[in-house]
């Protein structure tokens, strides 16, 4: 089974439990992160670190992002504030400091245990897996990195992988279940099984639109090549000639970023932007389809190397926990309506 549909089974068991034969209250917000670390760490480092299963903030991992969340944003839109942070995690005796500041001491020595155990040769330590479902931490080690790249790396995918989506998982799902029309029709969609779940993709692609997870401006600095490569390797120039030949004119140290909820909210590309209609994405028109299509991807960044590496990963994660939650929540929902038929035809 894939380590996708073990998490997800994990999920619903949780829920299930919770619900049981009462009314319960779930907190929906936490679980959906429990899922999206256990996923990451499944993925990235070949173990979950069992948050499910605990349903625990384990190494308080959860607290210290939702403490820092307002600091991150600030930073990721002030480009002083951002270059400061950035080069002061690029000396290790300050990146250590941060960490502790911030709390995350214990998080980043379980990750880095993750990578020693990796690059360990002892061979007990590494499972040897197929190539398609090879840990990130494999492919780091296979692709040549060194373990304190990977250390770095590692801690990022936790951050990168997992917040993000918890949150759109979360927004999604609230803007499904508080509009009845919207849910009416994905339970009718689900209980049809339909091939492809078109409108399923819908709601995942509106629910981006409408609450981008992270609303940073993603500030990129217009750099020479030459720096370029001095610095992180990346062809700069060209691949912002990717997105748009004039931004070849703007004189080099220029920062350009862009207010992604300006675009998503534009009414331009998207009618009534602040309603949630997926059916705006079954329109048949190509071309508006594009257009669409190429402003939603802006939530996953640039293009090129700028952009998510996990973007793929993120839809199916999405479309698939919301696929099983929804089945399992309208599964209690008859149920209910039966006892409650039941005990009306009663009276
Ligand atoms: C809905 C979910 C997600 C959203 C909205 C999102 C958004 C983004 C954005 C906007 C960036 C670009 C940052 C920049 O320009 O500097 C980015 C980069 C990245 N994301 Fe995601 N992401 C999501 C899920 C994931 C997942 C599941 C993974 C796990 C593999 C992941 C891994 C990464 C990595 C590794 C980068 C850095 C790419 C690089 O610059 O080398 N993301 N993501």
């Amino acid at each position: 089974m894939d380590s996708l549909d073990e998490c997800i089974d994990r999920l619903v068991q949780v829920i299930d439990a919770k619900i049981g034969e009462k009314f319960a209250v779930i907190d929906f917000a936490e679980l959906a992160t429990f899922f999206t670390l256990d996923v990451i760490t499944e993925r990235g480092y070949g173990k979950t670190f069992g948050y499910l299963s605990s349903q625990t903030d384990l190494y308080h991992y959860i607290k210290v992002i939702e403490n820092s969340v307002a600091f991150m944003t600030l930073a990721s839109n002030w480009p002083r504030l951002r270059s400061l942070v950035s080069k002061s995690l690029e000396w290790p005796i300050a990146r250590t400091f941060i960490y502790k500041l911030c709390g995350l001491e214990e998080l980043v020595r379980a990750v880095d245990q993750q990578v020693e155990n990796e690059f360990s040769d002892l061979p007990s330590q590494n499972t040897v897996r197929s190539p398609e479902k090879a840990t990130m931490l494999q492919l780091f080690k296979e692709k040549g990195m060194t373990k304190e790249q990977a250390k770095v790396e590692a801690l990022f995918l936790l951050t990168a992988g997992s917040h993000s989506t918890a949150t759109a998982i979360r927004m999604i799902m609230l803007h499904v279940i508080t509009s009845p029309h919207i849910m009416g029709r994905l339970r009718q969609e689900l209980h049809k099984n339909s091939e492809g779940c078109e409108y399923l993709n819908a709601c995942v692609k509106e629910g981006l639109r409408i609450f981008p997870p992270f609303p940073g401006l993603l500030m990129k600095e217009r750099i020479s090549k030459t720096k370029a490569s001095n610095s992180d390797k990346r062809d700069v120039d060209s691949k912002v000639q990717d997105v748009n030949s004039n931004i070849r004119n703007l004189p080099l140290g220029v920062e350009i970023g862009y207010n992604i909820v300006g675009v998503q909210r534009n009414p331009k590309i998207f009618e009534n932007p602040e309603v949630f209609d997926p059916d705006r994405w079954l329109i048949s028109d190509p071309g508006k389809h594009h257009e669409m299509d190429a402003a939603l991807n802006l939530v996953f960044g640039q293009r090129g190397s700028w952009g998510c590496l996990g973007q793929k990963m993120a839809f199916q994660e999405i479309s698939q926990v919301l696929l099983e939650v929804m089945f399992d929540l309208c599964k209690f929902m008859n149920c209910m309506l039966t006892r409650d038929l039941a005990a009306i035809q009663t009276l």
